[in-house]
């Protein structure tokens, strides 16, 4: 199966939705990649396998790291790997020093970054070097500080108008693609039509270009699930059961049995 391409995927504007799943490791990836058209290698990996609290601590090593084994595990789907807080905010040639390491050190086939209208020229310069970018608007969570919290986004008249010329001026920019975060549906329907590019959303509606979720969110397996999130499965129950299962049979030496037991030297 050959790898899909970015302008494969911006190409998708207006026709099928596009699949998009975060990923952090190789196992995982291998997991999801038939099923995807984009794996994102989210900074949400600071929560999700590091404990931290937001994603403001989490460093480019740790971007670069599990975006380049993410890139080992996948064969068929897009790689984008974010761009953590304070690697690209300070300036487009600060951005593309950050953007050129992961690009070289990972494989990935793009970079994501949030913030809209002032990010606007940043995505224009790594886009005219040579680096895809895909944008990330509304519920910007690298903003928590600035925003307040983590409640949807748009419900303002002046905060709607804001978020729909964030849209516009990243796809301008020459954006691959938008992920749209937390915006009540209405909003994600006028971000869709007013972005000549594909807008993917998270908690934003059927009306989005595609969609995105945090895998461990939506297999059930992280412990914070959002209103937005639909859970598929509930794997963190079902490894409870089978590591409470596991210490039984060690505890009463029912584990290893027989099957489990090298055989004597003939
Ligand atoms: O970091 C992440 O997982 C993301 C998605 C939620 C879009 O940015
Ligand atoms: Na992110």
């Amino acid at each position: 199966m050959k790898r899909l391409t970015v302008p494969a995927i911006r190409n998708r504007k207006g026709k099928d939705p596009i699949v998009m799943l975060t990923a952090y490791t190789t196992r995982m990836a291998q997991l999801l990649d038939p099923h995807c058209d984009v794996l994102l290698v989210g900074d949400s990996l600071g929560q999700v396998i590091y404990g931290l609290p937001t994603t403001l601590p989490v460093t480019l090593d740790m971007m670069i790291a599990h975006g380049a084994a993410v890139v080992r595990g996948s064969y068929h789907a897009v790689v984008i790997v974010d761009m953590p807080f304070g690697a690209y905010e300070a300036s487009p040639e600060k951005a593309f020093e950050a953007a050129a390491r992961i690009m070289a050190e990972t494989g990935a086939a793009g970079v994501k970054l949030e913030g809209g209208t002032a990010m606007a020229p940043t995505v224009e310069f790594l886009v005219s070097r040579g680096i895809p970018v895909f944008g990330h608007i509304g519920l910007t969570p690298q903003s928590v500080n600035a925003l307040g919290g983590y409640a949807a986004r748009g419900r303002s008249n002046e905060e709607h108008s804001r978020i729909i010329d964030d849209a516009r001026a990243l796809a301008d920019a020459g954006a691959a693609a938008i992920v749209a975060e937390g915006v009540v549906e209405t909003l994600a329907q006028e971000v869709t039509a007013a972005a000549s590019c594909p807008v993917i959303g998270i908690g934003a509606s059927n009306q989005c270009d595609g969609q995105v979720l945090v895998t461990e969110d939506m297999l059930g397996l992280f412990e914070r699930t959002p209103r937005f999130v639909k859970r598929y499965d509930d794997l963190a129950g079902r490894i409870s059961a089978a590591v409470g299962t596991y210490a039984d049979e060690v505890r009463s030496r029912a584990f290893p049995g027989s099957d489990q037991v090298y055989a004597p030297r003939d």
